[in-house]
């Protein structure tokens, strides 16, 4: 299945397109994507100041992963990265159809490569500590839980979010 799909940047002629995958197939037991922060990515995205890498079945969207750079988690960095910009994995999603076939692996690498060749040396992502998916999405990309904490904006299982970080080699 895999052979079929079109990895590619994503413009903002996507928008549209990413906010219906996110809409109909974010929310999860484990995943939440509020409209309105949503929204402000989405304008992000639109304007250059985040990206997105993009998977396509002939012109349907069944994959994102989109990440931007800034002073995210800072706190994890040594003295002398800390005025150092960080990476930070916003959202990856696949449609369930296109699930467990390497889509988010491949949206995850090329991410990974992006912010990369952009001069960022350590990429952060959150998520709930039992989402499984993710975990082991973020394991198979090379990225290390640094963190695990009760998360008050939480509402199931435990509560938990683990901080996850990839150090580009
Ligand atoms: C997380 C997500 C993006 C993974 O996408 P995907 O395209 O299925 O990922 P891949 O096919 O590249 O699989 C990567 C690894 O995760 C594993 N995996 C995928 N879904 C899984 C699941 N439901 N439970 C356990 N492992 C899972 C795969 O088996 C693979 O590991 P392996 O090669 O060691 O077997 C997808 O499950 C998703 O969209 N989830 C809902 C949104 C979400 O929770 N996003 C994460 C926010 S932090």
């Amino acid at each position: 299945m895999l052979n079929n799909i079109l990895i590619r940047n994503g413009t903002p002629a996507d928008i549209d397109e990413i906010r219906r995958l996110v809409i109909d197939y974010g929310t999860t037991q484990w995943n939440v994507f509020p409209r309105e922060d949503l929204e402000k990515h989405l304008d992000s995205i639109a304007s250059g100041k985040a990206y997105a890498q993009l998977a396509f079945d002939e012109n349907r969207i069944v994959g994102m992963v989109s990440f931007t750079i800034g002073s995210f988690y800072v706190e994890y960095e040594s003295e002398a990265s800390k005025q150092e910009p960080t990476g930070y994995i916003v959202e990856a999603l696949t449609h369930p159809d296109f699930a467990k076939c390497g889509i988010g692996t491949r949206l995850l690498e090329r991410a990974k490569a992006e912010l990369a060749d952009k001069g960022v040396r350590s990429i952060y992502a959150k998520r709930h500590e039992e989402n499984r998916a993710s975990e082991a999405l973020m394991r198979k990309t090379g990225f290390q839980m640094i963190d695990l904490f009760h998360d008050p904006r939480r509402t199931t299982g435990s509560c938990k979010t683990a901080i996850e970080r990839y150090s580009v080699k």
